[in-house]
């Protein structure tokens, strides 16, 4: 595991990404093609900045780039990529989205690579990312054009299959995803849903229970090797 964590941290050193992270959109993208040239893309949890360089220059001079964070992110954008615009704002209040539409109204593509301080404790720390997720999902509602794409990191916990029922009512096409450049030993997955229906994504009131149908985790280790 130590040599995997390695050869991430030095590639990403090498290649000027302040964060190792780029390397897990960098998967999902080879495998997906969520993020297209001129896409608008909404960068949840940007900061320090690996994924909103990587997304601007993955849609080009003709894309937009729009990064959230309670830090503020500084990084210049790539050559021939996208502008990109950091905001410094709680996801969770208001003037967030508010600042968001000043920049652009609707966006083709939203990540979210958003964590909470981690605590050790497994079961609230998961509760607290999916709260991150469900508040990104708020936004979305708002803020994702129909056909959009929404990529998002989760931490593993027991609610997870009934937001994937929700997200499998709302997208054309839900995967479960762990990159190979994801730590094993770390609860983080990452779910990628495709093609937005449009209309609302969170139903607070769905209490139902969830079947875990299709719940297989894509990009194993062993379809990842190179
Ligand atoms: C793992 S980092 C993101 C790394 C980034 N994707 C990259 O590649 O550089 C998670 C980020 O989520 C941010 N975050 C956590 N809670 C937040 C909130 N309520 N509003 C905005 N950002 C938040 C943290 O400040 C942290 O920078």
């Amino acid at each position: 595991m130590r040599k995997v964590r390695d050869y991430y941290a030095v590639k990403a050193k090498k290649e000027q990404y302040p964060a190792r992270s780029v390397y897990k959109l960098e998967e999902v993208q080879e495998k997906y093609r969520l993020l297209r040239p001129g896409d608008s893309v909404l960068d949840i949890g940007c900061f320090p900045g690996s994924w909103s360089l990587f997304a601007g220059v993955a849609v080009g001079e003709k894309g937009l780039v729009v990064g959230v964070d309670l830090e503020q992110g500084r990084q210049a954008p790539r050559p021939g990529s996208a502008p990109i615009h950091w905001l410094r704002f709680d996801i969770g209040k208001a003037d967030c989205l508010v600042a968001i539409k000043k920049i652009r109204p609707a966006f083709k593509v939203i990540l979210c690579d958003i964590a909470p301080t981690t605590t050790g404790n497994r079961w609230s720390d998961a509760q607290q990312s999916l709260r991150l997720v469900q508040t990104s999902l708020q936004l979305a509602e708002t803020l994702l054009l129909p056909g959009g794409n929404y990529l998002t990191k989760i931490f593993q916990g027991e609610d997870v299959p009934a937001l994937l029922q929700e997200l499998r009512r709302a997208f054309v096409l839900v995967k479960v995803l762990k990159p190979r450049s994801s730590r094993i030993e770390s609860r983080e997955i990452f779910i990628l849903a495709m093609d937005y229906r449009g209309g609302e994504i969170i139903t607070p009131e769905d209490g139902g229970p969830p079947d875990g149908a299709g719940n297989s985790i894509d990009i194993a280790e062993s379809d990842t090797q190179r």
